[in-house]
């Protein structure tokens, strides 16, 4: 009978780069025989200990709560300290890199630069704003309900893989990010804080806030807590419409004129979408992008003209229709 091997001989690679002394980054291979318990941290230490002290990244807890270690191999984001190691050279036919969770903040090998992610948070005001009583008859009472409101929320480590993972984030260095967006719900949700429309207002701004997500959910998929962090953008796009803190612009009429869309055809209407939130003139910014979707058939020549229908009915618009009076939470 073959023996079952508990380990497997692989190559793991590191990116390494010291923003002091190496103009570009380079890639390092390392064997060695992995176990089948290993975690991704494991072989980090090993690589350090065993191959090459210069080697750096960080870590503290090592069980899943300080954040330190999160890390991208392959692109993925992982905390090394969660992260099975075979698990991941299967998914990836044996070839891993070891890489920081951004490359362009890195500092030393897996070590990056946080600041940007550190100021982001604070913007928000990550803590409860309230009067104090110092000497207080009794404890601030929250509800079941109101508790877990907030709950998911308050399992965010400040890792900053949902952070990096953000594309929105790579393009526009002023949105504020997943991570930031998610704890500026968690304060406003929590029924002691008083700083409800001060959070709601910094989360609206336009070019920062919660409207220019894209709506891509990375940050879901990247957060090793299950924060669900686009989720959270969701609730503060409610909660700008339900204390009056959203106004007309054209971040809110987009969302307005998709459900305008839906409504009328079950369909998405690019080009209503487009008069609608930027009107007849604003169209002309997008001549190029509609000569485009013409060419590929997303949108009519006629599109977009008012009482000219050009998006048929969908069959069961009623069925839409129900749905989205009984799933709509928000007043737009
Ligand atoms: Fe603390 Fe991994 S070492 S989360």
């Amino acid at each position: 009978m073959s023996e079952v091997k508990d380990t497997r001989k692989v190559t793991i690679k590191a990116f390494r780069f010291n923003a002091e002394t190496d103009y570009l980054p380079y890639t390092k291979q390392y064997e060695m025989e992995v176990g089948k318990d290993e975690l991704i941290l494991d072989l980090m230490n090993r690589i350090k200990w065993e191959h090459d002290g210069s080697f750096s990244y960080r870590r503290s807890c090592r069980h899943g709560i300080c954040g330190a270690c999160a890390i991208k191999v392959n692109g993925k984001s992982v905390l090394a300290c969660k992260q099975n190691a075979i698990e991941l050279l299967n998914l990836f036919d044996n070839d891993i890199t070891l890489e920081p969770s951004s490359k362009k903040r890195a500092i030393k090998d897996l070590i990056i630069d946080k600041t940007d992610f550190w100021d982001k948070h604070a913007a928000v005001k990550p803590f409860i704003v309230a009067d104090i009583d110092p000497r207080p008859a009794s404890e601030s009472k929250q509800s079941v309900a109101q508790f877990n409101a907030l709950l998911d929320a308050d399992l965010c480590i400040q890792c900053g893989a949902c952070h990096y993972a953000c594309p929105a984030l790579e393009v526009n260095d002023a949105f504020l990010g997943p991570a930031a967006l998610a704890a500026a719900y968690r304060f406003t949700a929590d029924t002691r804080d008083e700083a409800t429309e001060e959070r709601l207002q910094i989360t609206f701004e336009s070019g920062s806030g919660v409207w220019d997500c894209v709506k891509c959910f990375e940050c879901a998929e990247a957060c090793p807590k299950e924060v669900n962090p686009i989720e959270k953008i969701g609730k503060l796009h409610n909660m700008q419409f339900e204390h009056g803190v959203a106004v007309s612009n054209v971040a809110t009429r987009h969302a307005e004129g998709f459900l305008r869309g839906m409504k009328k055809t079950g369909y998405l209407d690019e080009a209503d979408i487009v008069t609608y939130s930027e009107g007849y003139l604003g169209m002309y910014k997008h001549l190029g992008t509609a000569l485009k979707m013409m060419k590929t058939g997303k949108i009519h020549w006629h599109s977009g003209i008012p009482f000219i229908d050009s998006i048929p009915k969908i069959k069961n618009l009623d069925e839409v229709q129900k749905l989205i009076a009984i799933s709509q939470t928000n007043k737009l």
